[in-house]
């Protein structure tokens, strides 16, 4: 595989376009909203500029930046060998946006969907050829974190599931195959958990959102707490995670708390909108 285009430039979108440039592959970034686009073509550049700096690029950040076009619209997608969809998560959305790369791309190129909690095959449903559809998962901020899932659809062939395999590991990250289409795969299902307990316990006046923080990084190790991940993943991204996933199982367990609910009505959704449980500011 040579090309990838990847569409939506957001936070997701474009640092799944930074890391497939950086291993060396042609990249398209495709996004609606120009002025967004043109952000995160600047934020690459300056983050391959960062890491030159650092000395932990093996090759000149300009020659890896060389490697990326902006696009508007798909109608130059025909010649890529796999597409990564990362917009918003919304199952109309992404179907249109597939059904659209159907009429323009061959057989051979690879559909990829970048969703937290929408089940694969719900999102397959839209097209003729399904088999090339999977989806994979990357992790927030995506330049760090090794973990990709890749998750199987109902039709999802083999040699789809091994050529995005064989593909992650080309981006130095790790594949997980996860086998059944489930809402929420496997960490948004566990860490989601984690994240409307902390609600709930904010709810309850139970503890502040900083202890709470403090009390999961200092008591687990881990190195962030639930209100510090929710702000940097987006409050609207969560929300809509945990709605799929209560959607599907139906279990009052996954339903999320109205604090949620009302923080993204009231437009604070975290780092991206400088507000969020902490103020950025
Ligand atoms: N934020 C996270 O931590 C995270 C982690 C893993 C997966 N995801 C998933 O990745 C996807 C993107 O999330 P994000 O946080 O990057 O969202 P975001 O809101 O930062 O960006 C979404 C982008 O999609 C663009 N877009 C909307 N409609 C479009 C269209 N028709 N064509 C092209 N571009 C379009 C928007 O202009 C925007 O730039 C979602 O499905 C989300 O659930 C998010």
């Amino acid at each position: 595989m040579k090309k990838i285009w990847v569409i939506g430039s957001g936070i997701m979108g474009s640092g799944i376009a930074q890391t497939c440039c950086q291993a060396g592959y042609h990249v398209s970034i495709m996004d609606t909203d120009g002025p967004c686009l043109d952000k995160a073509v600047h934020n690459i550049e300056r983050a391959l500029q960062k890491l030159e700096k650092k000395q932990l690029l093996d090759q000149k950040a300009a020659d890896i930046f060389a490697n990326l076009k902006k696009e508007t619209s798909f109608n130059g997608a025909a010649t890529a060998d796999m597409v990564i969809e990362a917009v918003f998560e919304n199952i109309t959305l992404k179907q249109d946006i597939f059904k659209a790369l159907e009429s323009i791309c061959g057989l051979d190129t690879i559909f990829a969907t970048n969703t937290s909690a929408i089940p694969i095959t719900d999102i397959s449903a839209a097209i003729a050829h399904p088999q090339r559809f999977l989806g994979l998962h990357f992790f927030n901020p995506v330049h760090k974190m090794k973990l990709v899932e890749i998750i199987k659809s109902l039709a999802t062939s083999e040699d789809t599931v091994e050529t995005a395999r064989q593909f992650v590991f080309t981006l130095a990250k790790e594949p997980v195959v996860v086998n059944r289409d489930s809402a929420g795969f496997i960490v948004n299902r566990i860490n989601g958990m984690a994240f409307l307990e902390a609600l709930r316990l904010l709810e309850k006046g139970v503890a502040s959102v900083e202890d709470i923080d403090k009390a999961i990084r200092l008591g687990l190790g881990n190195p962030m707490g639930p209100f510090e991940l929710m702000d940097l993943v987006g409050l609207d991204v969560v929300l809509n995670a945990r709605l799929n996933i209560y959607n599907e199982t139906r279990e009052p367990a996954h339903f999320p708390p109205g604090i949620l609910k009302n923080m993204v009505k009231a437009g604070y959704l975290g780092r991206k909108t400088g507000k969020g449980f902490y103020d950025y500011t």
